[in-house]
């Protein structure tokens, strides 16, 4: 019988975990089922898109929150292709959600970054790109809609060295463009794919036929203007290209980039198979003990997201678990770093392209859903009671956006902390108290405003409590502390009078002001006071 070790390891280098980032509209659903379609995981592809209805406005959004209530598979997605196990973990597409996105990048082990062949690098995609960039993660390049009139591909490359700092290397390129995109030249094994006609709307997977390069068939296929036109392509990508540099692909300065179109299914089988080459297995992480390797005997793992109330029918609140070492194993105790005690993962569940099921086993880099009592908290660390540490924290975000949040009815105040602190936990909002206030009102910090509809909504819905809700004119939180550790109140600060003095959960104390100039009075009349970020005990 093979050792826990040797399965561990081949578990580990069957095992990819990304995410795709892309601003919205570009193509990530469609993408995302495609890939499923290939993988097998579903028959036709529009099973996953039907779910999904216009999302522009916050209403709509919300309606969408709503459905997927019932079914979390959108969240983690996994299945199975060419004996590799594939984890697309799912990040909202608005971009107030931010945060929530942020966050799902610190589960995953690289990114798939789509492109709109004809918009190229929009907002949201730089974003998100510079939070991969941090982390130093492996980025591929998906450039879709290659069916349709888009900008030159050589300009594309050009946008992403100018726009976002990264190199790319064009693993294919496409023959046509403009609307007669007829298939992809693949420069590793110099060859010619071309897509037969689709029938299926892109509903079944595209067969194609690929020839050599000598081969005149393409190029009576493609006509001799279009494939003139890849000669010089390919030569011009031969003399002033880059080098493909694996090193440099492992380290996030180099992207492998592919074209194709999700829609009409060019393409992605090819950017499958590659991405599945080229990605990284499961990276290891560190921690208080030093650096964790996947491969380590000892399960260990970290809560990246917590979803509640996700079947309104049952109120159960979901922890997702990205393993990072070790096996799982269902029915486990595990000791959990914040509140110090061990915690049996009692009902794990994973998630398949359609369903969620509940699991017996699970390795580094995969997802597992636990069911939770309310113990778990983003960036928990979960490890083998024989060894405990924790994991390195994770990134703060600074609020940017306040508003005083009370309940309309007293006599819902109740159901009112409950919600609140349920969110908090969830890290949809951070929590404040005005010091002197009361406790009939909060403070609440979101990065955006989208954020407190969300909260009004969720609210309504979930806790039957309509709210009140005052914005407030600041737009920047510093905590604070002096150096000798002494206590601060309101009356320790000078020039702080049109700030507001408040305290987070944790009773550290915080100014909140409306802009940057505010902060240098401050600083300026206050030189010993420390104005973080972050929590000084982080
Ligand atoms: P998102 O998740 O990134 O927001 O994008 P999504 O996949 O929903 O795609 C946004 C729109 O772009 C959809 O059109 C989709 O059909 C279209 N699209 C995706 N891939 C391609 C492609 O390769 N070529 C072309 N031409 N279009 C593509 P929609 O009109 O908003 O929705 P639908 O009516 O098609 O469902």
């Amino acid at each position: 019988m093979a050792s826990l070790k040797e399965e561990l390891a081949r578990e580990i280098e069957k095992r990819r975990t990304f995410a795709i980032i892309s601003h919205p509209d570009a193509g990530k659903t469609t993408l995302t089922e495609k890939l499923l379609l290939y993988g097998g995981a579903i028959h036709l592809a529009g099973s996953i898109k039907s779910r999904k209805t216009q999302r522009h406005a916050v209403s709509d959004w919300m309606e969408i929150e709503k459905q997927r209530g019932i079914s979390v598979t959108s969240s983690v997605l996994q299945f199975d292709y060419d004996g590799y196990r594939i984890n697309i973990l799912d990040t909202p597409g608005h971009q107030d959600f931010s945060e929530d996105t942020y966050r799902t990048l610190m589960a995953v082990d690289s990114a798939v970054m789509i492109i709109d062949a004809a918009k190229g690098v929009e907002a949201q995609t730089r974003k998100l790109f510079r939070v991969c960039r941090q982390r130093g993660i492996p980025i591929f390049t998906f450039v879709n809609k290659l069916d349709r009139f888009g900008k030159a591909p050589l300009d594309l490359m050009d946008e992403l060295e100018n726009v976002l700092g990264i190199r790319s290397y064009p693993m294919n390129w496409p023959i046509g463009t403009d609307g007669t995109y007829r298939g992809v030249y693949d420069r590793e094994k110099n060859r010619i794919e071309l897509f037969a006609e689709d029938v299926t709307h892109g509903q079944e997977t595209r067969v194609s036929e690929v020839f050599a390069m000598d081969d005149p068939a393409w190029k009576e296929r493609v006509g001799a203007e279009v494939a003139a036109a890849l000669a010089d392509d390919i030569e011009l990508l031969r003399d002033a290209g880059e080098e493909f540099d694996r090193a440099a692909v492992d380290a996030g300065e180099l992207t492998p980039m592919f074209f194709g179109s999700a829609m009409t299914n060019f393409g992605v089988q090819n950017f499958l198979e590659e991405y599945i080459r080229l990605a990284p297995t499961p990276a290891p992480r560190m921690s208080s003990a030093g650096m964790i390797e996947p491969d380590d005997e000892q399960f260990s793992g970290f809560v990246f997201k917590i979803q509640a109330n996700m079947n309104p029918a049952h109120r159960d609140r979901l922890a997702f678990i990205r393993i990072s070492s070790g096996k799982f194993d269902r029915n486990m105790s595990v000791w959990h770093a914040p509140s110090g005690k061990l915690i049996k993962l009692a009902q794990p569940q994973q998630f398949l392209a359609q369903d969620r099921q509940i699991i017996d086993t699970a390795y580094p880099g995969d997802i597992v859903g636990l069911f939770d009592p309310g113990v778990f908290g983003i960036g928990d660390t979960l490890c083998d009671p024989a060894r405990k540490f924790k994991f390195e924290d994770f990134p703060v975000f600074p609020p940017e956006r306040f508003a005083r949040v009370a309940a309309k009815d007293t006599m819902k105040r109740k159901q009112f902390v409950k919600g609140i602190e349920q969110l908090t936990q969830e890290g949809a909002i951070q929590l404040f108290e005005q010091v002197g206030a009361g406790l009939d009102s909060y403070i609440v910090g979101t990065v955006g405003t989208l954020q407190f509809e969300v909260l009004e909504y969720r609210l309504k819905n979930e806790y039957n409590t309509e709210i009140t809700m005052q914005m407030q004119p600041f737009e920047t939180a510093r905590w604070l502390a002096f150096p000798d550790g002494r206590t601060i109140t309101p009356a320790d600060l000078r020039g702080a009078d049109r700030g507001m003095f408040v305290h987070d959960r944790n009773g550290n104390p915080v100014l909140l002001v409306s802009n940057e100039w505010a902060l240098g009075w401050i600083r300026e009349n206050n030189p010993d006071l420390q104005l973080g970020q972050v929590p000084f005990d982080r």
